[in-house]
């Protein structure tokens, strides 16, 4: 067997560490206190999103590989490409109902994954390049908010952001990450956007805290990594997990509340952090869309819709569009 695979490294352990330092001494420091999500996924974090996914209550996994189980041949048709970038791709899951779909329509040359995590991102970019003989397979390690460019231009490429992870930024963040990918990709190229979608909240409210409580332990896992990382004191037993639906931003948030007050040591900050009773920090927030909400930021950030899938359900929504310039 041969494998045809290239890793590109963008971000270092050295970058790695100073972004989480960098995020904990300004998230922690703040108030509110809040923590970015990116670092819920040490392998323990992988792990249990995984067994989210798999949740009677999480709905979206599942939404998303029926929409593309369904329409995957509709979307390569109508985007033409030869190659597939994968933004986040992390377990490299949904990626074959797209690369089965892309090389039934046409040729299918290069396959691009796109993560933060080098070693999660090696195997799964690996075990794809086994799979699918001929297949050009170049994995880029790196951070979507700056190494964006560096994704090789290879081929009329489908740049695929799945499983929702779009909606852990906030509106701001959205449009900028959207604005530097229409920087980046050519007149030929296409994108395509898993979002959410707006519903009942009870739904959403249980897809964020099941009853078996795995999203409850998936919340308090980022200060197990902090634990590690950092050397921090955090008792995760003293921190309960909230899911709060925000009517007015349609977003989802999680966070860690502490019925008493308490204070953390931060060794390798040299910080330490006091907590008041009923304080809560801010761990992810999960937007929920609206099919022409979606379009109307993509157009904001210079792309133009081709087509939508999901919204007749309203569990969850696929959209491909193009740059307009
Ligand atoms: C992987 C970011 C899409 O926001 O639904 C699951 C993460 N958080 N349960 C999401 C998550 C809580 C998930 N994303």
């Amino acid at each position: 067997m041969t494998t045809d695979l290239l890793v590109d490294v963008h971000l270092s352990e050295d970058d790695l560490r100073a972004a989480l330092e960098q995020d904990v001494r300004n998230g922690l420091g703040a108030s509110p206190k809040s923590l970015p999500p990116i670092w819920f996924y040490d392998e323990a974090g992988s792990q249990l999103f995984e067994e989210i996914t798999r949740l009677p209550e999480y709905y979206p996994t599942r939404a998303e590989r029926a929409l593309l189980r369904r329409h995957a041949a509709d979307i390569a048709a109508a985007a033409g490409a030869d190659s597939l970038v994968e933004l986040g791709a992390g377990a490299c899951d949904k990626t074959r109902l797209l690369l089965d779909a892309m090389a039934a329509h046409g040729p299918l040359r290069h396959y691009l994954p796109f993560d933060v995590s080098d070693e999660f991102l090696r195997s799964a970019a690996a075990g794809v390049a086994d799979d699918y003989e001929g297949l050009e397979v170049h994995a880029v390690v790196g951070d979507f908010h700056r190494h964006l460019d560096r994704i090789p231009r290879k081929g009329r490429r489908l740049v695929a952001f799945l499983g929702g992870t779009i909606g852990n930024l906030v509106p701001e963040q959205r449009q900028r990450f959207l604005f530097d990918l229409n920087c980046t990709v050519g007149t030929e190229d296409h994108l395509l956007v898993g979002t959410d979608l707006v519903k009942d909240p009870k739904r959403i409210v249980a897809a964020y805290d099941d009853a078996r409580g795995v999203t409850a332990e998936f919340n308090r896992n980022v200060l197990r990594v902090l634990n590690a990382q950092l050397g921090s004191t955090f008792d995760p037993g003293r921190f309960t997990h909230v899911a709060r639906w925000d009517g007015d931003r349609q977003w989802i948030e999680m966070r860690l509340r502490t019925e008493a007050a308490q204070t953390v040591h931060i060794a390798q900050l040299g910080m330490t952090v006091d907590f008041e009773a009923g304080e809560e920090l801010l761990t992810e927030i999960s937007a929920k869309f609206t099919p022409s909400g979606v379009a109307g930021e993509l157009w904001d950030a210079g792309f133009v819709v081709d087509g939508q899938w999901g919204a007749d359900e309203g569990e969850f929504l696929l959209t491909l569009a193009h740059p307009f310039c």
